[in-house]
């Protein structure tokens, strides 16, 4: 009897967490997706989590982490060139999913906060060319630092593993 008894109360648990995981994991994927299309704010850990996601798919995070104001322009315009890459990957038979400009926009931040921000030592109207008419990301250019929430909460941390640049 009481064994029976124990046999109805793990399969009573089994079927209310599996129940749990059936309606969570959809509810999950759907906030993403609205998240990704800007009709929700990223938190700064789902941002974090995000840029360590999407930037290391093609190569090694550390080229990220390693990435420095000598080494080239600030990551606003670095990551408007690796949303072309995804799309010239695609274009070569590549399924990666493309960046879109609400992750864009948080990615660029993350890594603003966490390795560094040199849009300041750069000319405005340089990285508005190399923009192109990525306008999410021109947006965010004109955006001051104070009114960016994810780098703004970031800019006290550094990634484990970079060197964060002391710009401001
Ligand atoms: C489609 C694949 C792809 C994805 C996804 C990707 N990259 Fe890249 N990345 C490249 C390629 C290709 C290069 C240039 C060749 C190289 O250096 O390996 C590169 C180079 C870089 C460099 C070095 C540039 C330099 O001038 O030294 C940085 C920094 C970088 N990526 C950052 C990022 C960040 C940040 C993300 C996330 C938004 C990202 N990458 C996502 C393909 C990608």
């Amino acid at each position: 009897m009481k064994n029976t008894a124990i046999v109805i109360g793990v399969l009573f648990l089994l079927t209310v967490t599996a129940s749990g995981v059936m309606v969570y994991a959809p509810i999950e994927k759907i906030s993403q997706k609205v998240k990704s299309e800007g009709y929700l704010p990223y938190t700064t850990d789902e941002a974090v989590s995000l840029a360590y996601e999407r930037c290391g798919t093609c190569h090694d995070v550390d080229k990220v982490l390693l990435y420095c104001s000598r080494c080239g322009p600030p990551f606003i315009v670095t990551i408007h060139f690796m949303k072309k890459y995804i799309e010239l990957a695609n274009l070569d038979g590549g399924r990666l999913e493309p960046l879109t400009d609400a992750e864009a926009v948080a990615i660029s931040q993350v890594w603003n906060g966490l390795i560094g921000n040199w849009e300041g030592d750069w000319r405005v109207q340089d990285m508005r060319k190399l923009l192109g008419s990525d306008q999410a990301l021109i947006d965010l250019l004109e955006t001051p630092v104070a009114d960016r929430p994810i780098e703004l909460s970031l800019a006290d941390k550094a990634a484990p593993g970079s060197y964060k640049e002391q710009t401001q």
